[in-house]
């Protein structure tokens, strides 16, 4: 099965063609094409989503072209029209599309043209989710034109398995039984107020770091010391697996108040610690679910995950516990949003919906 996947649920624009095979159950990616207005927000510290959805529209028609291109499916001297569907109709099975969460502008320019090659192409559309498009990231087997892999430790992918999902906008624990159909997804806990990476892209703006904070803080930190700060690593003891990041953020903001002139040291000290602050609370209230939902994997999943420092200290609590557990994480390149993931979680929940049905839902959740 040959699907093609459509990704615009905040700054980037993604398209991606993946073959599957339904016996071994085995994701390839042949493209993988992002575009990003990254550098206009980091200007601005944040995204401004008029400005997101402006860049889609004009990005989205030359993204699919390139994916399709790279997946040699579309003729390179060919001048025919991506929409002309009397002469052309490319040999894909199905179009997958990220409904949402997201932001609304950003999803309709997403939305809107999967509806439209779906008609145009006669072909099958499915409505992905975001979030569990993150998920199945872990579930790519081949990814060849990038070269990476995915890091399991122990063992492959068994059910059932906790997954952490740690984006921008989203923290969340989750039992997975099974592919959603079958077994279905049991949301276990979240953040109660910022997200992991929005604690990240805050407090990066806190400490002049530029959009996205992720990325920076982890750059600068390699330079400081986890133990110059001592944050706090809210709920971390807590009984339920809610977490709670914006605390962490007042108290960068309290610290940054006393210092009177923040220089490159400091920056890497603070980026350091808060770091290690975010980084102790997710790895231990994920191994305290995965323990106690006795489950044989732990995925990883969303922007978050991409970071180093999380990835070596899972790998490490995991080892030194003598867990029998296996962890999945992502390559780093598929941590963030992209196409590759929304087709792979497609095939995997193969669940058409006729096009005048599908609507882009910014609010849509596990729950
Ligand atoms: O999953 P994603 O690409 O988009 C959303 O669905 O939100 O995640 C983006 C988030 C941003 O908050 C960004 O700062 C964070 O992921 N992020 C990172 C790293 N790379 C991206 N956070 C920590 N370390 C990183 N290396
Ligand atoms: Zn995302």
């Amino acid at each position: 099965m040959t699907i093609l996947g459509i990704e615009t649920s905040c700054d980037e624009t993604s398209a991606s063609v993946i073959t599957a095979n339904s016996s071994d159950q085995k994701v390839k990616v042949l493209s993988n094409v992002i575009a990003s207005s990254l550098s206009l927000h980091s200007k601005t510290g944040g995204i401004i989503p008029e400005i997101a959805a402006r860049e889609q529209i004009k990005y989205i028609i030359p993204v699919v072209k390139q994916s399709l291109i790279e997946s040699n499916l579309y003729p390179l001297s060919s001048k025919i029209n991506l929409l002309s569907s009397t002469v052309y109709r490319p040999n894909i099975d199905a179009i997958a599309v990220t409904v949402g969460p997201g932001l609304i502008g950003s999803l309709l320019v997403g939305v809107e043209t999967a509806k439209t090659l779906s008609f145009a192409w006669n072909k099958p559309l499915i409505p992905v989710n975001h979030l569990i498009g993150h998920i199945y990231a872990n579930f790519i087997s081949e990814n060849p034109k990038l070269n990476t892999k995915r890091l399991t430790l122990n063992a492959d992918v068994e059910f059932p398995a906790i997954v952490l999902v740690v984006s921008g906008g989203h923290t969340d624990l989750l039992l997975m039984k099974d592919h959603p159909p079958a077994g279905g997804l049991k949301w276990l806990g979240g953040t109660r107020d910022d997200a992991a990476g929005e604690a990240f892209d805050k407090i990066a703006r806190l400490i002049n770091l530029p959009y996205p904070g992720g990325p920076a803080i982890e750059k600068a930190a390699k330079e400081g010391n986890p133990k110059a700060f001592n944050f706090p690593r809210p709920m971390i003891g807590s009984n339920d697996l809610d977490f709670s990041f914006s605390g962490l953020k007042t108290a960068v903001l309290r610290e940054v108040k006393t210092i009177k002139q923040l220089n490159n040291e400091t920056i890497a000290n603070i980026s350091a610690s808060v770091q290690q602050a975010i980084i102790d609370v997710l790895v231990s209230k994920t191994l305290k679910t995965a323990e106690k939902y006795q489950v044989k994997s732990i995925l990883l999943s969303g922007g978050v995950s991409a970071n180093q420092k999380l990835r070596d200290e899972f790998k490490l609590k995991i080892e030194n516990l003598k867990l029998k557990i296996a962890l999945s994480v992502p390559p780093k390149n598929l941590c963030t949003d992209n196409g590759a993931m929304i087709a792979a979680a497609a095939f995997f929940n193969y669940k058409p919906v006729p096009w005048q049905k599908i609507t882009a839902n910014p609010e849509l959740y596990f729950k």
